[in-house]
């Protein structure tokens, strides 16, 4: 196979577009998808503050080098979930490309900033660790954002996770699910209480154009010294499962995944935006400030405190009541 563009040898075809291409050519498609993605969907312009949030993976590292060789100012956040060496791992690869490329890198830790890590969370809470894990990941990145004063939290998000997240949406019929699920999702400010405070910052996600195989492929190319191995914790997974099923679909027909979600965006996203389950009231979590749902009796909790509170709970109660000695006579 030649390179559309040059007529040299390909390294990788890209059956979707029906074309191959060569290396640096291959290079250059990745970058224009990602441009053509900011572009179209207003994600965000020279003068923003950038924060990508990392995993150590091809995905979310391909994108900070995307996007640092295009001249953005991006930062890396790095969260430490706690997984055992596959986290350590994770963080050294993020430390590593950070520290080559000259770019700057916050890394946190989920057990200093909040007492657990993502495998005690789960067996705390009773919940799947990825359920818990992905929680507490929205909730971090968001908050880290905000309080380091960015403008836009990007995430490496690809074609492959958002159409197997929609397929999945489908099959269960998660209305307000579909309803936001969009390559960006605007800030939020609330405006009761003591005034405006934003308290979601606008999420991006600029590789909805680009497989999870393309991605590889470039940081392959790029000498990337990404974690191949998958986090320990997501055996079962049914995101997984979908995503299996949806590549199997696409092999037999390129394009597939791409029409679907692309297909959905256009014609389907605006019906489930504007579903009337999603007009509820929004107020500030008692309990950290995060935008949650007014409630009628109580004080608003967001699902993440509630989380957290439970976890602590539980923690609290496993552990050995005090001995009381008895005074002596
Ligand atoms: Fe979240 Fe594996 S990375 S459970
Ligand atoms: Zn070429
Ligand atoms: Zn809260």
């Amino acid at each position: 196979m030649k390179c559309k563009v040059c007529r040299q040898h390909a390294v990788i075809d890209v059956r979707r577009h029906n074309a191959g291409f060569c290396r640096t050519h291959f290079l250059d498609h990745i970058s224009n998808q990602v441009v053509r993605t900011i572009k179209e969907f207003k994600m965000f312009g020279p003068d923003d503050r950038l924060l990508v949030a990392v995993s150590g993976g091809k995905d979310s590292l391909a994108l900070w080098d995307v996007l640092v060789d295009l001249g953005y100012d991006v930062t890396g956040f790095y969260l430490d979930l706690g997984i055992g060496g596959y986290s350590t791992r994770s963080k050294d690869a993020c430390i590593r490309y950070a520290d080559g490329k000259g770019a700057k890198l916050i890394v946190r830790n989920l057990r200093d900033e909040h007492g657990y890590t993502v495998p005690e969370l789960s067996k705390l809470a009773r919940r799947a660790p990825c359920s818990g894990c992905g929680l507490n990941k929205r909730y971090e990145f968001n908050r880290a954002a905000l309080e380091e004063g960015f403008d836009i939290l990007i995430t490496g998000h690809n074609l492959d996770d958002e159409v197997a997240t929609l397929f999945g949406n489908v099959l269960h019929w998660n209305t307000d699910m579909l309803g936001r699920q969009a390559p960006v999702l605007q800030e939020r400010i609330l405006t009761a209480g003591h005034g405006a405070q934003k308290v979601m910052v606008k999420k991006v996600k600029p590789l909805v154009k680009i497989a999870e195989r393309e991605t590889a492929a470039y940081a392959l190319l790029k000498g990337i010294d990404y974690v191949v191995e998958e986090c320990p914790m997501v055996e079962g997974n049914t995101q997984h499962k979908y995503k299996e099923a949806l590549t199997l679909l696409e092999e037999a027909s390129p394009g597939t995944k791409s029409q679907m979600y692309f297909g959905f965006l256009k014609k389907a996203a605006p019906r489930f935006a504007a579903a009337p389950e999603d007009d509820v009231e929004l107020t500030a979590c008692a309990g950290c400030g995060a935008v949650t749902i007014e409630v009628e009796t109580g004080e608003p909790m967001c699902s993440f405190c509630k989380m957290k509170a439970l976890a602590h709970r539980r923690r609290a109660d496993s552990l050995p009541a005090p001995s009381i000695r008895k005074p002596r006579t």
